[in-house]
């Protein structure tokens, strides 16, 4: 089911120049199985009935998430909050709009606003961004949060959460030179491990937070394949984008 839903959406990528070639859809992998109310500002996009992508509460109408989850979306998108699972319990909220940033493949962020708000409680809270411009030093570990597939062939119903490094950005470029990837530009962060055991991000954890210090530091954008040595993924910078991110929660 998993596999199918990949298959579709680099098929559509094909489809749509801006986004073509690129590798989406991350997961999570050597993680740990954790609990919505340690992680309150995550919330669940589905799709189909199916776990798609995931976002997190900025504002009680807000939700923050990656471009591509909006951008590759065949039918609507509904939230849901306040649950551990993505497939029971918490709150479901229908869209009224998105905003994505940009029509760029780099530009991998966007904005939904819901029908209706968040209820604030111990399983829903907002997550502040990163201030304006802050910059992460590389080795600073962050926590990176979603639903997907543990490995390449299993998936997790109960929220997953897994420590990373951020990366050196001289570092991850001569990893991702050669690739679709290529050049890691301004407002791309770097995040994983190289040659490091199985922890790293794979397919389906899209849209999902970093979080460094309890503000959220990055957004899951792309990456390629799952645990594999020498794959560290790439985050929007939360930093870079913290002007727009504010102004479109104020709307
Ligand atoms: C995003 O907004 C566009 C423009 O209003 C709309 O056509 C599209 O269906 C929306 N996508 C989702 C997933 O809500």
């Amino acid at each position: 089911m998993f596999f199918s839903l990949i298959t579709t959406l680099i098929f559509i990528s094909h489809v749509l120049p801006s986004y073509s070639e690129s590798s989406f859809e991350m997961k999570i992998s050597g993680g740990n199985a954790v609990r919505i109310k340690d992680y309150p500002f995550q919330v669940s996009l589905l799709h189909r009935n199916n776990q798609w992508c995931s976002g997190t509460i900025v504002s009680k109408s807000h939700v923050l998430t990656a471009a591509h989850c909006i951008v590759f979306a065949s039918s609507y998108l509904y939230i849901r909050a306040g649950s551990s699972y993505w497939n029971k319990g918490g709150s479901i909220h229908s869209i009224v709009y998105n905003a994505t940033y940009g029509k760029k493949l780099n530009e991998d962020l966007a904005i939904l606003r819901v029908w209706a708000h968040f209820n604030f409680d111990e399983t829903r809270q907002p997550i502040s961004i990163f201030y304006r411009d802050e910059v992460i030093s590389p080795g600073t570990m962050g926590t990176v949060i979603g639903w997907g597939m543990t490995s390449e062939t299993t998936s997790s119903y109960q929220l997953q959460a897994v420590e990373l490094p951020s990366l050196d950005r001289n570092k991850c470029q001569l990893i991702f030179k050669d690739t679709i990837i290529g050049k890691i530009v301004d407002g791309e962060i770097c995040v994983g491990y190289i040659n490091k055991n199985n922890k790293n991000i794979c397919q389906g954890d899209s849209g999902g937070p970093l979080v460094i210090d309890q503000r959220q530091a990055g957004i899951v954008s792309m990456g390629r394949g799952c645990g594999y040595p020498n794959s560290p993924a790439i985050f929007i910078d939360t930093a870079y984008y913290n002007q727009w991110i504010l102004e479109q929660i104020s709307l």
